[in-house]
């Protein structure tokens, strides 16, 4: 076996991914390490995981962020290297791209609590931050500065469906109401949209008849916990790379897109 890495985790409720990955890197199905679980949601249940498997935990209260801001906005005090017109030409969260007084406002708070955050884990070296739950979208501010080393992702997220359909907050519900017969979770890089960087995998179930939205979650949540821990293993194998793939389309048009591929075990 090779050197474990080091891995980071953020979560922001019960944290159910994070038991499989921790109880993975206990068991040696993942060769790696827990090294710090922090949260933007101080009641997040899952922080109590972390504790008790000795691993360091912090918050980043987004919340009180973002209503500190909205009652004085002056008042708060942006990072030193905060760039808006920088992330705001980088990112794609909002499609329309306009950069309102909405999407401003967004973005700062957004770059405060990232500050934040990444003063946190600064404390804690890490290979890979895992998304377990993290209910927060991040800005290029955050991504520049956790993805360093061009070409290497380092920031992981499990979605609750089969992305590219199904993107932000309500994976399985979205999934159940449009009256989908096959639903599924996705692993993924994370880029500068909302769940749309590059696929490392996806599992999917049938849904039935008889299916209902939690008869849903739990049958999705037991496959996130299996795909996730293997999605990490592949990491730390280091069996992935992210490739540019250019396609010419039949209109002539160009495609680009960035992909994950997996080389096979060593
Ligand atoms: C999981 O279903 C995960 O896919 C989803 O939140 C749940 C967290 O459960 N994540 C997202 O929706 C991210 N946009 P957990 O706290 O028990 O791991």
């Amino acid at each position: 076996m090779g050197k474990k890495i080091s891995i980071g985790a953020l979560i922001s409720g019960g944290g159910t991914n994070l038991q499989a990955i921790i109880d993975a890197c206990e068991s040696g199905m993942i060769d790696g390490k827990m090294v710090f679980v922090g949260s933007d949601n101080p009641d997040a249940r899952g922080l109590e995981r972390g504790v008790k498997h000795k691993i360091p935990t912090f918050v980043v209260n987004y919340k009180s962020i973002i209503q500190d801001y909205k009652k004085e906005p002056e008042q708060v005090i942006l990072p030193d290297d905060f760039d808006l017109n920088d992330i705001l030409s980088k990112q794609h969260l909002f499609s329309d791209n306009a950069a309102t007084e909405k999407v401003k406002s967004f973005i700062t708070t957004r770059a405060v609590a990232e500050a934040k955050l990444l003063e946190e884990m600064k404390s804690y070296p890490f290979d890979l931050l895992v998304l377990a739950g993290f209910m927060r979208n991040f800005t290029p501010y955050f991504i520049d500065r956790v993805n360093t080393d061009p070409g290497v992702q380092r920031i992981m997220n499990i979605h609750p469906a089969l992305l590219p359909s199904f993107p932000g907050v309500d994976g399985y519900g979205d999934t159940f109401r449009y009256g989908c017969k096959v639903g599924g979770c996705t692993v993924h890089f994370v880029d500068y949209g909302e769940d749309s960087g590059p696929i490392i995998g996806q599992k999917a179930f049938q849904i039935n008849e008889d299916d209902t939205l939690d008869s849903i979650k739990e049958k999705g949540l037991k496959l996130e916990w299996d795909l996730y821990t293997k999605c990490i293993q592949l990491v730390a194998q280091g069996r992935l790379k992210t490739v540019k793939m250019s396609y010419t389309l039949k209109n002539g048009k160009i495609l680009q897109r960035t992909v994950v591929k997996i080389a096979q075990p060593a």
